[in-house]
């Protein structure tokens, strides 16, 4: 096992009701004057907009409202934050929404007490200085609700690049209400879910040896998601399905079940070259590039890809590569039986230009990627192929 120090200083607040503690949470953090930042329209349509408006008026908290950050978020809307909280002499952000609007909020937290351009801080600066965020969480999916990381798309380029920080950006609350995650399209519910496995699986995928305590907590989760699913894909109003699927999302990348060991994130950085091209959902991307990735591995390094075959979904073959790729067939079943695409044809990108993406990912990652195992461009280029 690895050397590691946990440290999740965020406080979450879950159930029923959770986001009408918006005020009180707001004065507990010493949020005062705030930017109400939110998504395309869905917060608005369900009413939680006006509740946690509500509960930050009545609380006495100063807020303006900030709408319209698209999934995938851009960094033209970081620097529009930056600008109104400079003007409006606001000092804290509350994101209502799922990672897109979360992430902008947190760079926009970074962005503001930095005299210089914010993308100087994903292209290597570290983050030293962020203005404190909070979070009501709409949809269980990017876990950036417990993450100190941020991803932003630069339009100059299509560079959509993930930082990662340890403290600065971590939320100082989040609001998690399993009911305002009713209304999700299917679709959106669905790639919540993978993307949340694939959390999980990007440090389960680890080089590092004596690590059965975060194997079994990976595991574990793991196997609640995959039970839990069906439930909310039938019935989306099943309150304790969606509740289980929520804190899975927040316990799959809260640095939990990366606690002592290496973590690979290979996938991770291949779609978001998909997800910055393409505009496709990042989970629903997550669930084609997660297979092809494990297939290239069950050639060249299968002993974990086959014990996730067989503590995960059962497989009983004691070969570690047939193992393994049994159970990359019943993981690509398991993403079709909720509605997820497992081919680029089937995510709607009819015919990928993987030079391009390949030259992107290289650009943006370095020359060699991957934890579980170092990968060239000849590499990742074999497995965008294994996605047609
Ligand atoms: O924009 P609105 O109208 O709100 O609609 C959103 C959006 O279209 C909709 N939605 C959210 N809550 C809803 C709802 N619709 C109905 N009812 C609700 N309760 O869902 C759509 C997707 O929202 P988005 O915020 O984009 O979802 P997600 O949480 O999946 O975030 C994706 C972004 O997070 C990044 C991804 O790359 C992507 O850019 N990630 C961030 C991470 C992090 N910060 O730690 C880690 C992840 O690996 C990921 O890369
Ligand atoms: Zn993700």
């Amino acid at each position: 096992m690895e050397n590691f120090t946990y440290h999740t200083p965020t406080k979450y607040v879950f159930g029923r009701g959770a986001e009408e503690k918006a005020g009180e949470e707001a004065l507990a953090a010493g949020m005062t004057d705030v930017l109400l930042c939110y998504g395309g329209g869905s917060a608005i349509r369900s009413g939680v907009l006006g509740r946690v408006a509500h509960a930050l008026d009545s609380a006495g908290v100063n807020y303006v409202e900030f709408g319209g950050i698209q999934p995938n978020p851009t960094d033209d809307k970081v620097y529009e934050g930056i600008e109104i909280c400079r003007r409006e002499r606001l000092t804290a952000l509350i994101a209502v929404g799922g990672g897109s609007v979360i992430d902008t909020a947190k760079a926009i937290a970074a962005g503001v007490p930095y005299e210089g351009d914010f993308w100087d801080f994903f292209t290597g600066r570290k983050v030293e200085k962020a203005l404190p965020v909070g979070v009501v969480l709409t949809i269980p999916a990017a876990g950036s609700e417990g993450s100190g990381n941020a991803v932003i798309t630069k339009l100059d380029g299509l560079h959509k690049i993930s930082i990662r920080t340890d403290y600065a950006l971590r939320p100082k609350f989040a609001l998690m209400n399993p009911e305002l995650t009713f209304t999700l399209p299917p679709y959106q519910t669905a790639s919540g879910i993978a993307d949340m496995m694939a959390h999980i699986m990007e440090r389960y995928f680890s080089p590092s040896e004596g690590v059965e305590i975060t194997d079994r907590v990976a595991e574990g989760v793991l196997k609640a998601i995959i039970e839990e699913a069906p439930k909310v894909m039938a019935r989306p109003d099943d309150y304790d399905a969606r509740a289980n699927i929520m804190w899975s999302g927040t316990l799959a990348h809260n640095g939990i079940c990366g606690t002592g060991r290496k973590e690979d994130w290979t996938s991770h950085a291949m779609e978001h070259e998909i997800s910055a091209v393409y505009g496709v959902t990042h989970g629903a991307g997550l669930a084609v590039v997660f297979p092809a990735w494990m297939t290239y591995m069950a050639d060249r390094q299968p002993a974990k890809i086959a014990q996730f075959a067989r503590r995960v979904f059962g497989v009983e073959n004691h070969d570690d590569r047939s193992a393994a790729m049994e159970g990359i067939m019943m993981l690509r079943a398991f993403y079709g039986s909720i509605g997820l695409p497992v081919t680029f044809a089937e995510l709607g990108v009819a015919s990928p230009d993987i030079d391009l993406l390949v030259k992107k990912l290289h650009e943006n990652k370095g020359e060699r990627i991957g934890g579980y195992r170092t990968l060239t461009a000849e590499d990742t280029a074999e497995i965008y192929r294994l996605m047609l």
